[in-house]
């Protein structure tokens, strides 16, 4: 009653109120609305709404009341429905009625717009941060362990060495590109509604420009139907943030499985790790699973905003406010995934030696023989089946490929259609051509091109991605 003025006759229902107030999820923005509001109040004394003094007047109670929210002091009531309501009745109750000219020409349909966009701007900017963090930690265990070869899998099967740098790195890009896309969203989060009304747009003649600037946006929203309906921007951060944190999830699936002892790559280090309350054994990678467990959570955060947006008309309709839990808990959940992944990473204990076992099991260099077959004439399908051949005999014979025989490796060529293949398995010196290509050094040396793992390409990448994240 006291908040909705002498339209409504009755006093509210204790349920219905509960059920829609929304102060204990929007606190979250309340620095953000008074922020917003000192703004509007300097916007309306340039419109002649409010005398000087009385801007000061305004500005100095809510400045106060700004220092009493970030100290925990400001009180809070449910009964006044959120945040907006408030900070406006705690301002009358410190400066009287002068507080009832600040809503002139503002709707809480725009202040929430205008609130929720502050809020992410500089949420966006700190998960920036956050990013920028975690690529470090992965740059600096890749310039640790350089030289470091492990077996890339495909099909989680191992198929090729490759750098264990070059494989971080691949983690690296991925980050950089939630941070092109969270970029992306904060250029259409930084715009200004205030000034959009309840939907018809404000009835006081704001210099809706200067306002917009005095708050740091880019720009102000053209139309005062879609402001106050619209919320794309928090759909579009949401979608750089579930997408930020499917990556994490990969790359904690990763170290989990890395950390297994049946793969026995890296260890994570026992600040990082639980124990089982059963078993004495146990090393668990817990904070990887949880963050892999909690990207669902901000999958479904995502698709539950999409589906509250889908069935709306135009215009601000309550079912919007549906939009804040989702995103401040998504927002929250990345920020703290960046912040532990961080931890784990930059605690890991690389074992070379196991990944180098790895990598001289699974004849991952057949294909750079393959290729060495190809670069002298031999038709590469054709050099496909030679060393198909040659891994199935290495297999019966339980040796490495480098181990076969020369006669091994004539037979393979000779039983080919090609008859490249067979005049060069006549030859003295295939035997040597294909041990040669058949090393590590060798397959890790071939695939020398932008973005491939010969060790001089990923030396360059490390060096641009160490330069750009700022490290020494
Ligand atoms: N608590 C509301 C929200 O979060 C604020 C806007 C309310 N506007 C209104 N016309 N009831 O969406």
């Amino acid at each position: 009653m006291k908040t909705w003025g002498a339209r409504l006759g009755s006093e509210p229902d204790a349920l219905a109120l509960d059920f829609g107030q929304s102060l204990d999820v929007d606190v979250e923005l309340a620095v953000d609305d008074v922020t917003g509001s000192i703004a509007y109040a300097r916007a309306l004394g340039h419109a002649g709404v409010l005398a000087q003094p009385e801007v000061e007047h305004i500005v100095a109670g809510l400045t106060a009341i700004r220092e009493d929210v970030v100290v925990g002091s400001m009180p809070w009531d449910p009964s006044l429905e959120d945040v907006h309501m408030n900070v406006e009745f705690e301002l009358a109750r410190r400066i009287g009625p002068l507080a009832g000219k600040l809503h002139s020409g503002r709707s809480r349909n725009d202040q929430v717009s205008t609130d929720l966009r502050l809020w992410l701007r500089r949420s966006i900017d700190a998960i920036d941060t956050g990013v920028q963090d975690l690529e470090r930690a992965l740059v600096g265990l890749a310039r640790r362990h350089a030289d470091v070869v492990m077996p890339a899998h495909t099909h989680t099967q191992p198929a090729q060495p490759v750098l264990f740098a070059h494989h971080l790195l691949a983690h690296v890009q991925m980050l950089e590109r939630d941070r092109g896309r969270l970029a992306d969203a904060r250029r259409r989060v930084n715009v200004s509604p205030l000034g959009a009304g309840a939907i018809a747009g404000s009835g006081v003649r704001l210099d809706r420009e200067r306002l917009a600037e005095e708050l740091g946006f880019e720009g102000v929203t053209r139309n005062s139907i879609d402001a106050s309906g619209d919320r794309d921007f928090v759909v579009e951060t949401l979608a750089a943030v579930a997408l930020a944190m499917v990556h994490l999830s990969r790359l904690a699936e990763e170290l989990v499985w890395w950390s297994s002892p049946a793969f026995g790559f890296v260890r994570l280090s026992d600040a990082v790790v639980t124990g089982s309350s059963m078993l004495p054994n146990k090393r668990n990678p817990d904070p990887a699973e949880l963050v892999r467990g909690r990207a669902a959570r901000v999958i479904g955060n995502l698709s539950g905003v999409l589906a509250m947006l889908k069935g709306l008309p135009l215009g601000y309709q309550r079912d919007l406010q549906e939009d804040k839990p989702p995103l401040f808990e998504s927002v929250r959940i990345l920020r703290e995934s960046l912040a532990v992944l961080g931890r784990v990473v930059a605690g890991l204990e690389v074992d070379a030696e196991r990944m180098r076992e790895a990598v001289d099991r699974g004849f991952l260099t057949a294909v750079s023989a393959a290729d060495a077959l190809a670069d002298l004439g031999v038709a590469f399908r054709d050099a496909h089946h030679i060393l198909g051949r040659l891994v199935r005999r290495a297999e019966e014979r339980g040796v490495a490929l480098g181990a076969l025989d020369d006669a091994d490796i004539h037979e393979a060529l000779g039983e080919s259609e090609d008859a490249v293949s067979r005049t060069l398995a006549q030859g003295p010196d295939i035997a040597e051509h294909l041990r040669a290509a058949l090393s590590v050094d060798a397959a890790l040396a071939r695939p020398d091109v932008i973005g491939g793992t010969a060790p001089g390409r990923v030396a360059a990448e490390l060096a641009l991605a160490a330069a750009r994240l700022g490290l020494a």
